[in-house]
């Protein structure tokens, strides 16, 4: 059975991953009005993959027997600068995710609830690949620096995720 406390921190970080959903959601959309179509595919990709993270904490919650406790989300903004800045904000967001997986698994050791660290574990490496992932297009946007013809290469390249899933 989940602790009141670790229920809790659980549940905000459910929140944050819809969070995530939605910033990725926005800022996808907002690449596909700038005609970065490839860009947008690759981040509403990361959105569904956000989405199903945020199931999957909620279905440790209730196979604990915990009953999640759903709070607002904010809304993302709307502005985002480069299409460098973007994925700078991407690696900025991605990395206060890991802060808080992170700061779950200190709590979760704390109480010492062993099935919740061992359930965070996913977290943990998942977000290991989702820095690696957004670190990469931030370096290549900065190879790219503003040459245009680059810039609609890797647009195309990272296209080709949001049709392979
Ligand atoms: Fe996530
Ligand atoms: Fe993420």
């Amino acid at each position: 059975m989940l602790g009141p406390k670790m229920l809790e921190a659980l549940s905000r970080h459910v929140d944050q991953e819809i969070y995530s959903a939605q910033l990725y959601l926005a800022m996808g959309a907002y690449c596909e009005a700038k005609a970065f179509k490839g860009f947008g595919r690759w981040l509403r990709a990361q959105h569904l993959e956000e989405l199903e993270h945020a199931r999957k904490m909620l279905d440790h919650v209730v196979a604990r027997g915990g009953q999640p406790a759903l709070g607002a989300v904010a809304a993302p903004p709307r502005e985002f600068g480069t299409i460098a800045q973007v994925f700078e904000a991407v690696l900025a967001h991605e990395r206060r995710v890991s802060e808080s997986v992170h700061a779950l698994h200190a709590a979760a050791s704390a109480e010492r609830d062993v099935a919740t660290q061992v359930f965070l574990q996913w977290f943990v490496d998942e977000q290991v690949q989702e820095e690696e992932a957004a670190a990469e297009i931030v370096d290549k946007l900065h190879m790219v620096g503003d040459r245009p013809g680059a810039a609609l290469y890797l647009d195309k390249e990272y296209g080709k995720r949001g049709r392979s899933g």
